[in-house]
């Protein structure tokens, strides 16, 4: 069953507890990014963890392997459930963090890897020396990451589908740009609605403003879980 993840995307931790309280019976994952985590720390994840809600630490790792494993074992110590790396980091340091994982036991955070930022496009690419289109690429980094021990991949949810029969069905797949029917998409443009999502494969759908945002934040995710739901009992 597919599961709601809520961005934090806000800069304090006052903020974070009180989208928490907020949320609270209706969101039990949520996603700490970069600018959350340089803003307010490791107590941002501790203060989440203390309310028995889920943390996915959304740092991007991109490092010398030994640095990425002892990154995600301090993500470990802190009960992060979720963290992301960055597959073009390589399989030494993809490997590095899947086997620094596996060493943490049953209560380890599961890697993810970032393919191709969707902020890049073929002229990136081609800037950085690679020959393939971007979708060749995630194609390629996906199963790069998965074959050196990742648990899954972040991806678009228009490509979602294509990945999950690539990658099989114990692939992890998070998937951003996730905005229900009739919401402002911002500026995320490879949009899906949260039931397409969900039937085309994706394990965990991330939403952050359409839920942060929202008059009745409480409300705009319990919608979202409801048409996940449904969708996923049709
Ligand atoms: O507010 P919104 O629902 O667009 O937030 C989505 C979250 O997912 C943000 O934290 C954003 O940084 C992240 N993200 C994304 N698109 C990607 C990768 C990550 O929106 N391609």
């Amino acid at each position: 069953m597919a599961e709601l993840i809520v961005a934090l995307d806000v800069a304090s931790q006052r903020e974070v507890e009180e989208a928490v309280e907020r949320l609270d019976g209706a969101v039990d994952f949520y996603k700490i990014g970069l600018e959350l985590f340089t803003a307010a720390g490791p107590s941002v994840v501790r203060a989440v963890k203390k309310r028995g809600k889920r943390v996915f630490l959304d740092l991007k790792l991109h490092d010398i392997p030994r640095t990425v494993e002892r990154t995600v074992f301090s993500g470990a110590d802190l009960g992060v459930d979720l963290m992301t790396v960055h597959a073009s980091g390589g399989s030494a340091m993809i490997e590095a963090a899947a086997d620094a994982a596996r060493h943490c036991g049953a209560e380890a955070p599961k890697i993810l890897a970032v393919t191709v930022l969707t902020s890049l496009d073929q002229a990136d690419l081609t800037d950085l020396g690679v020959n393939r289109t971007p979708v060749q690429q995630v194609e390629a980094l996906g199963r790069l990451a998965l074959d050196n021990g990742a648990d899954g991949i972040v991806c678009s949810p228009v490509e979602v589908a294509r990945m999950r029969v690539l990658l099989g069905g114990q692939a992890l797949l998070c998937t951003p740009g996730v905005r229900p029917a009739g919401s402002d998409a911002g500026d995320q443009k490879r949009i899906a609605t949260p039931s397409a999502a969900v039937r085309d494969g994706s394990t965990y759908l991330v939403v952050g403003r359409p839920v942060m945002q929202a008059a009745d934040p409480c409300a705009a995710a319990r919608a979202i879980i409801a048409e996940m739901t449904s969708c996923a009992e049709a």
